[in-house]
């Protein structure tokens, strides 16, 4: 059975009362709204808080997985450059999943005041089919929802059927558009 979008499973609904302060990817502190959630795990109760991106805590950890999971062999596309650049946007829109202090997914967005985008979700292969993806995307879109976002677009390479499957899942459809794209090289270094 398909997930109703936006349905977060192991969470109770309503405002998230978790807050703290905790960032460096921002310059100055904010407050982040933490999600606490149980996510099944082969019989045992894993608790798993969606965060902000903090640098010095999950940088490389977060470098470790997108190496593993995306494999991009393109320079604007090397997890330092990419999470860098995000950084310096300052939008409070990347998040991770963790457990202990250990990263198991991710998840980053952008809003340009006419679309929101989600990008770079990934979740630690040995921890996926537990919920942990539709909780990152479920918090994002709870975070683009109250920028004022009226629509969410995604892209995921031809042929990622088990991504589709999941966004399907997750109340996004595919579209009859052509995604193009242009490198500004002089922003890589
Ligand atoms: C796509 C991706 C993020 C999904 O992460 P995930 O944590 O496995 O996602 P979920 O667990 O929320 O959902 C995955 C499936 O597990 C199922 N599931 C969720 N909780 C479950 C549980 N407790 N027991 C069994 N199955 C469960 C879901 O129903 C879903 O099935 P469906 O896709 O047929 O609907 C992950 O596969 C991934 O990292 N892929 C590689 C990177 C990638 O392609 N990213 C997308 C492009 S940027």
């Amino acid at each position: 059975m398909k997930r109703k979008a936006g349905a977060t499973p192991g969470l109770r609904a309503g405002p998230h009362p978790w807050w703290r302060v905790q960032s460096h990817c921002w310059a100055v502190s904010t407050f982040n709204q933490i999600e606490q959630g149980a996510v099944g795990n082969g019989g045992m109760e894993a608790h798993i808080s969606i965060v902000e991106f903090d640098s010095p805590q999950h940088g490389k950890q977060v470098e470790a997985l997108w190496r593993d999971v995306f494999a991009y062999d393109t320079p604007r596309n090397d997890p330092g450059v990419v999470i860098e650049k995000k950084c310096e946007v300052r939008d409070g829109l990347f998040f991770v999943a963790v457990t202990n202090g250990v990263v198991l997914g991710t998840i980053m967005a952008g809003y340009d005041g006419h679309r929101g985008w989600i990008y770079s979700m990934a979740v630690h292969p040995e921890h996926r089919h537990q919920g942990i993806g539709a909780r990152l995307l479920s918090f994002a879109e709870e975070k683009l929802v109250a920028l004022g976002c009226v629509k969410i677009n995604l892209q995921i390479l031809g042929g990622n059927e088990e991504a589709q499957r999941f966004y399907e899942a997750n109340g996004y459809s595919v579209e009859n558009r052509i995604s193009m794209g242009k490198e500004i090289r002089e922003n890589i270094s």
